[in-house]
């Protein structure tokens, strides 16, 4: 079977993690802060405050963003639910937009209609790991006063007229869970632009305590936010940090993958890739296109032995989010036609040949 994910973990993360674990200190630790200052200094980021999960740094975010009951965030019908769980988590109401066919990324154009005075903040989802419009969307941000979470879960390398993400916008997300290109088993990253900001994420990871508290002896803090326990440990720190060794062979493998997609799938009937702008480069997580007949397409790919999947559902006929298909023309019209196909760094040359000569033959 060639499976749609795979996960790569290098040995030197393993040797690394168990070295962790023959130390008295596994808990949350000086290889916190190391892979910290490691993934700010590689992605250009100014501050970078890891946690336990992606989910984690986007609900950390929401916070800092100000979001509470009432307000509304708006955001991505076609994304992982943990996008935008923890708005609902905060009393806050998602607004879906409409997004783009060519990239799957939520439309700037009809994010701008969606803002109201109860508006707080625009969530923007780097689907499959490819940029969104982030000029268009923090230009409307700025105009209307809201904040911008990026969620860069499927986004980590990624980067945006020359600026790697996560350098980009208020708050981003990144996740290391286990099918992300560069996992840590679990694990999340929340990247900031301003100091005030990480200073408060980093107490708010752990319930609300400022570990850096320098004052008493006893250590007798003191709690003034609500925190919850959503710091990592230096065994998922030392994996972590090990795996970002390799992050160049792991993105230009995927490039690679993805190159071969694009130029040998480029004329199949029936097919249609993803737009890819000079401006921007993606993290390849996954490889999505739109395809007729769908159903008809992941038949014979399972025939041959190929896995494929949509990846992820769209959010608003969850009941959760109100449970019917909002009124989003282009979301409603590819719901029936994209698809991924696979995309991982333990694909050989010869697997990739068998996924294009199996699409090219027609389904
Ligand atoms: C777009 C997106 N957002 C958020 C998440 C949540 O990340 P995690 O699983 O690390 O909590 C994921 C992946 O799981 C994701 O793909």
């Amino acid at each position: 079977m060639i499976n749609l994910f795979h996960p790569y973990m290098s040995n030197k993360a393993i040797k690394d993690a168990s070295q962790v674990l023959k130390t008295r200190w596994i808990g949350q630790g000086p290889k916190v802060d190391q892979v910290e200052k490691k993934f700010s200094k590689m992605f250009k980021i100014p501050y970078s405050v890891t946690v336990n999960s992606g989910t984690s740094a986007l609900h950390l975010a929401l916070i800092l963003a100000g979001v509470g009951p009432g307000d509304e965030v708006i955001s991505t019908p076609i994304t992982c639910s943990a996008t935008n769980i923890p708005v609902l988590y905060l009393g806050g109401k998602v607004v879906f937009a409409d997004i783009q066919k060519e990239t799957m990324n939520i439309d700037p154009k009809s994010i701008e209609k969606k803002v109201t005075s109860k508006t707080k903040a625009i969530m923007a989802v780097h689907w499959a790991g490819y940029p969104c419009d982030m000029d268009e969307i923090n230009k409307i941000a700025k105009k209307h006063k809201l904040k911008v979470i990026e969620d860069g879960a499927q986004a980590l390398g990624a980067k945006y007229k020359g600026k790697y993400v996560g350098s980009v916008s208020d708050f981003t997300c990144f996740s290391f869970q286990a099918i992300k290109p560069i996992t840590s088993v679990d694990g999340g990253m929340l990247c900031t632009l301003k100091k005030k900001d990480y200073q408060q994420a980093r107490i708010l990871r752990w319930y609300g305590i400022d570990r850096e508290f320098k004052g008493d002896i006893h250590w007798k803090y003191q709690i003034k936010d609500i925190g919850y326990k959503y710091h990592m440990n230096d065994v998922t720190a030392a994996i972590l940090s090990a795996q970002l060794d390799d992050w160049k062979k792991i993105s230009s493998q995927r490039e690679k993958i993805a190159k071969r997609y694009l130029k040998e799938l480029k004329d199949v009937p029936g097919l249609t890739l993803l737009k890819r702008h000079k401006d921007r480069q993606g993290a390849n997580w996954t490889f999505t296109m739109h395809v007729e007949k769908r159903n008809d397409f992941q038949k014979k790919l399972a025939e041959n032995g190929i896995e494929s999947h949509i990846v992820h559902v769209r959010n608003d006929i969850c009941p959760i989010f109100g449970g019917k298909k909002q009124n989003l023309p282009v979301m409603n019209k590819i719901e029936s036609t994209y698809v991924s196909i696979p995309i991982h760094n333990h694909l050989t040359d010869v697997d990739v040949s068998k996924v294009i000569k199996t699409i090219r033959n027609g389904w």
